[in-house]
Formats: C-alpha cells, sequence, structure tokens
C-alpha cells in the first residue's frame, strides 16, 4: 500500500483492522453504496452504545430508522442530495435511541472510492452533541449584551449549571477566569462613555480570540468578563490564563482611540473541582482571586 506521498507502507491485516475498529471509542457506520437504498454492512461498539441498537438488528438497513418525528426534513433532504453526488458531508440530525429517547447526532458522511474511482462505501462518524445544542439554546434564549455581542451573566449561570455537571459526569476540570478592568472609570469620566465603549468591545473581542472555540466568554457585569473554559487539567488552565492575561495586556497596550488613560485588566481563575463544586461557588472563588491580585498590584504601585 503506497500512502500520498508515495512511501510505501505495509498492508493491514483485516482482522487488525476490524480490532481498531472495534476498539475506537467513535460511533462509526459503514454503508453499501452499490445495493439499492445504501444498507449498513458494519457498526461498531461504540455506535451500539450510542443508538442502543444492536449490531444484528441494523445490519442491512438504511440508517434512516434512527430519525423520528421532530428530524428535520431539510437536513435530511441536504444529507441525501450529498450521498446522490457523492460529496462528503456533514450534519446535526434530532435522532432517537432504541428506547425512544431522543438525541442531536452529529453525522459525518465520507464517500470511500475504489482505486478504479467508483465510491463502494460510505463511512459515517456519529457524535452525540446534544450537550452543545442545549447549551447553544440556553444562550440565546438568555439573550445577548447589547454593546459586546457577549451572551449576559444569565446566560452563563446556565451554561456553567450544565459545564459542572458534564465535567462531573466525564471526571474532568473546568475553568473559570473572571477579568476585572481598572481604568475604565477614568476614561469613561475624561473622555466620554464612546472612549470606554469602544475598550470594552476591544476586550470582548480580545478574549473571544485568545480562547478556544467551545470556550464560553460573557460578560458579567459593567467592567467585568467571566470565560468558561471546559475539558482541561490544571496546567492547562494555567496556560490560558496566561494567555488571557498577555494578550489583554497586548490589546489594551494599544491606545485606545479617543484616550491617553491606560486600561488594565486583573484575572482571578477557579478550577473545577478543587476550588468549587457549583457554579455559583467557582464564580465567587475567582472574583476573590481576582480581587486579591489587583490589591498587590495596587500595593506594588504605591509602594514599589
Ligand atoms: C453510513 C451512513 C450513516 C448514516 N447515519 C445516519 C444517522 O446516524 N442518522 C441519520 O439520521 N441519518 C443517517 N444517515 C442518512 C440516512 O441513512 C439517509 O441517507 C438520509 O436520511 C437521506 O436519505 P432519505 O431522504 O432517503 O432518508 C446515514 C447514511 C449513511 C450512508
Amino acid at each position: 500500500v503506497s500512502t500520498e506521498s508515495g512511501e510505501t507502507v505495509a498492508e493491514l491485516p483485516v482482522w487488525v483492522m476490524r480490532e481498531a475498529l472495534a476498539s475506537v471509542g467513535i460511533a462509526l457506520s459503514i454503508a453499501d453504496m452499490n445495493e439499492p437504498d445504501l444498507p449498513l454492512i458494519f457498526v461498531n461498539p461504540a455506535f451500539e452504545a450510542l443508538t442502543g441498537y444492536p449490531t444484528h438488528e441494523v445490519i442491512g438497513k438504511n440508517c434512516r430508522f434512527l430519525q423520528g418525528p421532530k428530524t428535520s426534513a431539510s437536513a435530511r433532504r441536504r444529507v441525501r442530495e450529498a450521498l446522490e453526488n457523492r460529496r462528503p458531508t456533514r450534519a446535526r440530525l434530532l435522532n432517537y435511541r432504541a428506547d425512544g429517547t431522543p438525541f442531536w447526532n452529529e453525522l459525518s458522511l465520507v464517500p470511500v472510492r475504489h482505486s478504479s474511482g467508483e465510491v463502494t462505501h460510505v463511512v459515517g462518524l456519529h457524535r452525540d452533541v446534544s450537550m452543545d445544542v442545549e447549551r447553544e439554546r440556553a444562550l440565546a434564549a438568555a439573550g445577548r449584551d447589547e454593546l459586546t455581542d457577549l451572551p449576559t451573566r444569565r446566560g452563563l449561570r446556565q451554561a456553567l449549571g450544565n459545564a459542572v455537571q458534564a465535567a462531573a459526569g466525564a471526571g474532568q476540570a473546568l475553568a473559570v477566569v473572571f477579568i476585572d478592568l481598572d481604568g475604565l472609570k477614568e476614561v469613561n469620566d475624561h473622555f466620554g462613555h464612546a472612549a470606554g465603549d469602544r475598550a470594552l468591545v476591544t476586550v470582548a473581542r480580545t478574549l473571544e480570540q485568545t480562547v478556544r472555540p467551545g470556550d464560553l466568554v460573557t460578560r458579567y457585569g459593567g467592567d467585568e468578563f467571566v470565560v468558561l473554559v471546559e475539558r482541561l487539567d490544571r496546567r492547562e488552565a494555567r496556560t490560558v490564563a496566561e494567555r488571557l492575561q498577555s494578550d489583554l495586556a497586548e490589546a489594551l497596550a494599544q491606545p485606545i482611540e479617543g484616550t491617553e488613560r491606560s486600561i488594565t485588566a486583573s484575572l482571578g481563575i477557579a478550577l473545577y473541582p478543587e476550588d468549587g463544586e457549583s457554579g455559583d461557588e467557582l464564580v465567587r472563588k475567582a472574583d476573590a482571586l481576582m480581587y486579591s491580585h489587583k490589591r498587590s498590584r495596587q500595593a506594588l504601585r504605591k509602594n514599589p
């Protein structure tokens, strides 16, 4: 077998391939393109765990048996068209497990080509994204801050509740970063609120660019922001906090149009589970740490 770059690699025995597919944690299916109505010819144990259907009940069937009354007809049509055109595709579909419970399935379909050029099989990858969908909905319902377009304190509270639950279930850590700006009041007083607003928008965009996709930046209050970072350990949390700190310092070092005053940021970071077991506790702890950093910086400035 040769790879795209031309090097030859040993061909994997079929039983090794089978073992690999069986042991990956990602739900996976394969359909036969040469048979009418794309019957499944393989699903792995992660697929069985995700959907609740045992292999023998699904082989030979089209995978649409996972769909139900509330599955979007247009999303389904897009999948059908992609398959008809032998194109890879990705879709979020409402599906139903064997016991009838609904879940959001992020489906990736990858056509597999034979060396003759003909597409003979389609590989499906399935991921339960119900948590993400729930969070997006809750955030949309909680509304956004008009100036920065960030979710508000209400949105944070809901997202944090879900995140703590998810972290507890998965045995993972999460971090709450509390950020408070110093000097905003002076900018507002001396240069007007438009200048202060520009600084707030700058901070909002900087935070969004610094975090990873999936992390949540919220406007907590007037000059306070809270960032929720999921799925990480203590060391990664430190790195995130340091990056937020340095990116903010850099962004705020640029003169904000119409001001000569400088704005600086103080940060506090609290980790689940060691610093608090609930969302409220974590925010309180991060706020307290931010405040003590701010105090020590001010003391340093007074007595250098
Ligand atoms: C390998 C493979 C896996 C699929 N997995 C799913 C799935 O998990 N959930 C789903 O709703 N549709 C899935 N589909 C899509 C449906 O089987 C079907 O192609 C889609 O509903 C569009 O066709 P239809 O309008 O004829 O139903 C999969 C298709 C293939 C080929």
